[in-house]
């Protein structure tokens, strides 16, 4: 049986931690991408030398040639900058734009029937990007972002109940940005509100922290964001690409009309499953939750529009 190819483009942290994650899973065929030479072959080596060790079957070939996407089932895409102590994504816009664009063309190009989750910061916008320089049908489109702030607002719970991080339930919405919308009215420990379990202030202090969980990742680094737990969440949603798994999670999809937003990429609940974004599912907000939502993207239209999209 013909084994899932899965494109990582961009061999820095985030891509060559998610060719790690794939092949350890052994989820795909891996080609692992970058324009720097030597680079992604060297990583894919050392990750081929690790497969007698790990026990995985999966391989991984690095290249710096965009011919080598053909056949891809999924491309994922990691390609540019990452943010400094002090920027914020949006500081990134036109730079990652750039390399971004670059990118889609070359996924047009060699990869037509690809699905594509997009990483690469600002999340949206560049999600918006990819599928206007591709041309694909919106729902083989999509940007990682709802699963990683959704996990890092369910692992700031679980650390303060001390409980374990797989019974904590999240709902992240919005752009991946500081004013992401977390759903404190959709997040549950086994079930149990969270608003039963923790005072309005806890809630709302942990969830700013989600808001600021990737810059203050920055900080404590001081050179390049976060890697671990975004790879994790673009090979989760591969995964349930891969084996049609129909998981529902937030992610930054086409919207058309639903919650009142009209031809954005936004996060928002999707359906995930072989087809891509299967299905935006509609929750009942407040009228607060549907502000916060809706002035997420407006800061989104208004670097979309920067980009002439
Ligand atoms: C983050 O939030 C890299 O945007 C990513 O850490």
């Amino acid at each position: 049986m013909r084994k899932p190819k899965v494109t990582v483009v961009g061999a820095g942290f985030v891509g060559a931690t998610a060719a790690q994650r794939l092949v350890e899973k052994n989820l795909a065929t891996v080609v692992l991408h970058d324009i720097v030479p030597g680079m992604p072959q060297g990583k894919a080596l050392d990750l081929m030398q690790s497969a007698c060790i790990e026990g995985y079957e999966s391989t991984v070939t690095g290249t710096n040639d965009p011919a080598d996407y053909a056949g891809s089932d999924i491309v994922i895409v990691t390609s540019g900058l990452a943010r400094q102590p002090g920027m914020s994504r949006d500081d990134l816009l036109l730079k990652n734009a750039e390399i971004v664009g670059s990118v889609a063309e070359n996924i047009r190009k060699y990869a037509p029937d690809a699905i594509v989750i997009v990483v690469s910061n600002p999340l949206d916008v560049m999600t918006a990007l990819v599928a206007a320089k591709t041309g694909f049908p919106k729902e083989r489109v999509m940007g990682m972002a709802g699963v990683l702030d959704s996990a890092r607002f369910r692992a700031f719970i679980a650390m303060e109940l001390g409980v374990a991080h797989q019974d904590v339930d999240a709902m992240v919405l919005g752009g991946h940005g500081d004013d992401m919308v977390p759903l404190s009215r959709y997040t549950t420990v086994s079930g149990i509100g969270i608003e039963a379990l923790l005072p309005p202030e806890k809630i709302a202090a942990l969830a700013e922290r989600t808001r600021n969980g990737g810059a203050e990742i920055v900080k404590l680094l001081q050179k390049g964001s976060a890697y671990y737990a975004p790879s994790a969440a673009a090979v989760a949603m591969a995964q349930a690409i891969l084996r049609d798994e129909k998981r529902l999670l937030p992610a930054s999809a086409w919207c058309t009309g639903q919650y009142g937003i009209e031809n954005h990429y936004v996060g928002v609940p999707i359906v995930l499953g072989k087809e891509g974004v299967e299905k935006i599912v509609t929750l009942d907000l407040t009228a607060e939750e549907l502000k916060a939502l809706h002035a997420s993207v407006g800061r989104i239209a208004e670097s979309v529009a920067k980009l002439g999209l």
